[in-house]
């Protein structure tokens, strides 16, 4: 069922909370083009509540550049179909003029010190827009029933982490939950953005997952972890133009210290991983643990 005002979906929640008893509800924003990484989210959200929904939204606030903006895919009958098959009741596609009624918000979400690091770093205002529009939704997309829950994937780890602050911060009554990265066949991890890639930079792209693969290989085995050599993989890809490759704390996203790339790993850490691969800006991460 396709919703697409606020008062509309406001309505809506009102009247099945209240006709079927509901306890619990699961949320799943995307900003559409699905795959089968978000298909994940919206089964789980299925699965694990008595009424799921989604929201598709193309959030002009946390783009950059407008050509990305314009360009970004919008596939809404191709979206709903496959919302339906996992199980979502309501699908929320609402106007930018409906999400945005007085033009560009005053009143702001600000991410904090943690947004300006790594994806921050090289996309200034990306995650305070899309801290500002998470906020929205969340509150949008409450039901009117005991249990919310929201849905979020490991693949944008660092957006993970700054939409569970900006819950604990703000004591918003939602639990957010984490789902795995979805990989094609060949460890590509999904990206709706992937469709823009051609074959030979897709082939390229691949150095990403093979190199998060090397690393946690290495931890699991308690090596070294030796991320030079990972880096040095990435950056012999042709077209690959590397941003950042690191070992972080997976809490707090800083660096883990030095002395793992040489002594055995052991622990918990995160590899994060950021290239430019033809037009394309790739983001791909893996939980190392020994
Ligand atoms: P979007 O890029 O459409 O992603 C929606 C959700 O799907 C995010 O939680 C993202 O992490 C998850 N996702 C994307 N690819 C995935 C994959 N391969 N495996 C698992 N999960 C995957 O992220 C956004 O939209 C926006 O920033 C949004 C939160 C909707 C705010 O505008």
């Amino acid at each position: 069922e396709l919703i697409t005002t606020t008062e509309g979906l406001r309505t809506r929640l009102a009247e099945l909370s209240q006709a079927e008893r509901l306890r619990s509800a699961g949320f799943v924003p995307t900003m559409g083009a699905l795959h089968s990484g978000h298909a994940a989210l919206a089964r789980r959200a299925a699965e694990e509540n008595d009424l799921a929904l989604a929201s598709i939204f193309v959030n002009p606030l946390q783009f950059g550049e407008a050509v990305d903006l314009e360009r970004y895919p919008r596939t809404l009958d191709a979206d709903l179909e496959l919302l339906d098959a996992a199980g979502v009741r309501l699908a929320f596609a609402p106007s930018v003029e409906e999400m945005y009624p007085y033009g560009e918000p005053g009143v702001r979400v600000t991410a904090g010190p943690l947004a300006a690091k790594w994806e921050g770093a090289s996309r200034p205002g990306h995650f305070d827009g899309a801290l500002t529009v998470v906020a929205k939704l969340l509150h949008l997309a409450h039901a009117p029933v005991p249990v919310n829950r929201a849905y979020f994937g490991q693949k944008d780890a660092q957006q993970l982490t700054l939409v569970q602050q900006m819950v604990d911060d703000l004591n918003l009554d939602v639990q957010i939950v984490p789902v795995p990265i979805v990989r094609d066949a060949d460890g590509l991890a999904l990206s709706s953005r992937n469709r823009f890639l051609s074959e030979a930079e897709r082939e390229s792209a691949l150095v990403l997952s093979r190199a998060l693969r090397l690393l946690e290989e290495r931890a699991a085995a308690h090596e070294p972890l030796d991320l030079d050599s990972a880096v040095a993989l990435v950056q012999s890809a042709p077209g690959v133009e590397l941003d950042y490759f690191e070992v972080v704390d997976p809490r707090t996203l800083e660096p883990l210290a030095e002395n793992c790339e040489f002594t055995p790993f052991r622990g918990e850490g995160l590899a994060i991983v950021a290239a430019k691969v033809g037009p394309v800006r790739l983001i791909d991460n893996a939980v190392l643990s020994s």
